[in-house]
């Protein structure tokens, strides 16, 4: 009998679970949300039900876009307000209110201009970042053109005060308005909220099709089995695992701009070095893939972790320490990435059992898994991290030799991939997408980073007029308007790797 692909669903309700996280969110909200979702679409008799399906269970996938911006104007605990946010009312005074009080301590001018231009502007560049990058992802897994415009549109609101366009009513996409009140009613369970918020923020058209028993026994079923079942038919299936998987690679690196091109320069390099390594087809393709979902579990993590400037603290460590058990275990949820979910958990493992979270040792580790911590190991020696400068790739390489010769790291792999990384280079620099130029290029690197205008005149030695100008013609270029959604393409077009 002829194989089928996957079933698209189990995937992605597996990688939903990623979004969750990111956005400070109890597991499985986003799933809930696309369960209650179908249901209300089944009563409003909505044609095109998968739209509101994969909309809402892929609603937060812009929301690492601007985790970066946020822990530097919000401060450490810039993730504990995600939850926040998203259960505030920006139109009601009481509750912006309650959303400030919460930025905490030591407030800075910059924090409250910030949190006053969120709540009060139509115009914010980072809630601009998160529909444009959530609608270049949701493009990017093939999912269709009314997907990803109902995920641009994720923060417009009914009564037109919402962004990124200020659309309102019936402009918004149907999977757009009910996703919204799916996810307030997963928040809430239902109650006096709906009556607040109908008219304002949500389509009172959709809040009048809910009553609380589309929410009152997701307690009690198998959730997970129950949105399987609840996907409109056909079935989508997914020929293309590395494009799936490459997508929320993007999805995580651009948690931080010290991460852009970090999970699929992994995947790369591992990918090469199991061929040199004689691995077969089956095996490579699962290095690749768990080297493109390693780092899933960094999600969890607050970004002001990953970019401390000092020693981390202890209970940081103890958070950084988690993340591979993290991605296990959003991974383990599918049985088609089960093996990849086994390997992922295993990538900061040292064969001396020096490693982490385990401290697997040698025999534990197969030849896939020391493949996989090689290239790991290599490929963020060669990338800037906030204690450090990047490693040139012959430092890199030096350093990872030290780790063989302390036992830490297979000696074999380790070569495959200093083997693999010096394939790299050549062919790289040919063509520039989008008719960049490499100065260009190079711009587009500083503004994905989040410089500023004055930085990138500083950097080109020109004015900062200048910078202005350069920076929009490079927008135009590659058709995007913000930074984090800049990074997306650079990071698409491997721009990062050395
Ligand atoms: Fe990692």
């Amino acid at each position: 009998m002829e194989q089928q692909d996957p079933r698209l669903a189990e995937l992605l309700c597996a990688l939903s679970v990623t979004l969750d996280l990111a956005m400070a969110q109890p597991p499985e909200k986003s799933i809930r949300s696309c369960l209650v979702a179908t249901r209300l679409a089944d009563r409003l008799h909505v044609p095109d039900k998968r739209t509101v399906y994969y909309a809402t269970l892929l609603r937060h996938l812009g929301c690492t876009a601007t985790t970066h911006e946020e822990a530097r104007l919000m401060g450490p605990h810039a993730g504990d307000l995600r939850p926040l946010a998203e259960h505030t009312d920006s139109s009601s005074v009481r509750e912006s209110l309650t959303y400030v009080s919460r930025i905490g301590k030591g407030t800075g001018i910059r924090r409250l201009q910030y949190v006053a231009r969120t709540l009060t502007s139509g115009e914010d560049d980072l809630l601009r970042a998160i529909c444009e990058v959530g609608s270049m992802l949701a493009e990017r897994l093939g999912l269709g053109l009314a997907v990803a415009e109902a995920l641009y549109q994720n923060l417009e609101r009914w009564d037109g005060k919402g962004t990124p366009k200020g659309l309102s009513g019936n402009e918004i996409s149907i999977a757009t308005r009910i996703a919204e009140v799916a996810t307030q009613a997963v928040i809430y369970r239902g109650g006096t909220m709906f009556r607040q918020r109908q008219g304002g923020w949500l389509d009172p058209g959709v809040v009048a099709a809910y009553d609380d028993s589309l929410v009152a026994d997701l307690d009690d079923i198998d959730v997970w089995q129950a949105t399987l079942d609840a996907e409109p038919t056909p079935w989508c299936r997914a020929p293309d695992l590395d494009e799936l998987a490459r997508t929320f690679a993007y999805f995580v690196d651009l948690k931080s701009p010290y991460l852009f091109g970090h999970s699929t320069g992994v995947a790369d390099l591992a990918d090469e070095a199991a061929r040199l390594m004689h691995l077969d087809d089956a095996e490579r393709a699962t290095v690749r893939r768990a080297a493109l979902l390693h780092d899933l579990g960094r999600v969890a993590v607050p970004t002001a972790v990953w970019e401390r400037q000092g020693a981390l603290r202890r209970a940081d460590w103890e958070q950084v320490r988690l993340h591979p058990y993290q991605s296990e275990r959003i991974l383990a949820r599918s049985a088609v990435l089960e093996p990849i979910a086994v390997l992922a958990a295993l990538h900061h493992e040292r064969l001396d059992g020096s490693g982490y979270p385990k401290q697997a040792k040698g025999s534990e580790l197969s030849t896939a898994a020391r493949i996989l911590a090689a290239a790991d190991c290599y490929q963020a020696l060669t990338q800037e991290r906030p204690h450090r400068a990047a490693h040139s790739p012959e430092g890199a390489a030096e350093i990872a030799l030290a780790e063989v010769a302390a036992g830490r790291l297979d000696a074999d792999c380790v070569k495959a991939v200093l083997v693999a990384a010096g394939q790299q280079v050549p062919g790289r620099r040919m063509t520039r997408p989008a008719g960049l130029t490499e100065r260009e290029v190079d711009v587009l690197r500083l503004l994905a980073r989040g410089s500023s205008n004055a930085e990138i005149a500083r950097e080109l030695v020109v004015s900062r007029r200048t910078a202005e100008h350069h920076v929009q013609h490079i927008y135009g270029k590659i058709g995007v308007s913000t930074r984090a959604a800049a990074a997306l393409f650079a990071m698409q077009h491997g721009l990062f790797t050395p």
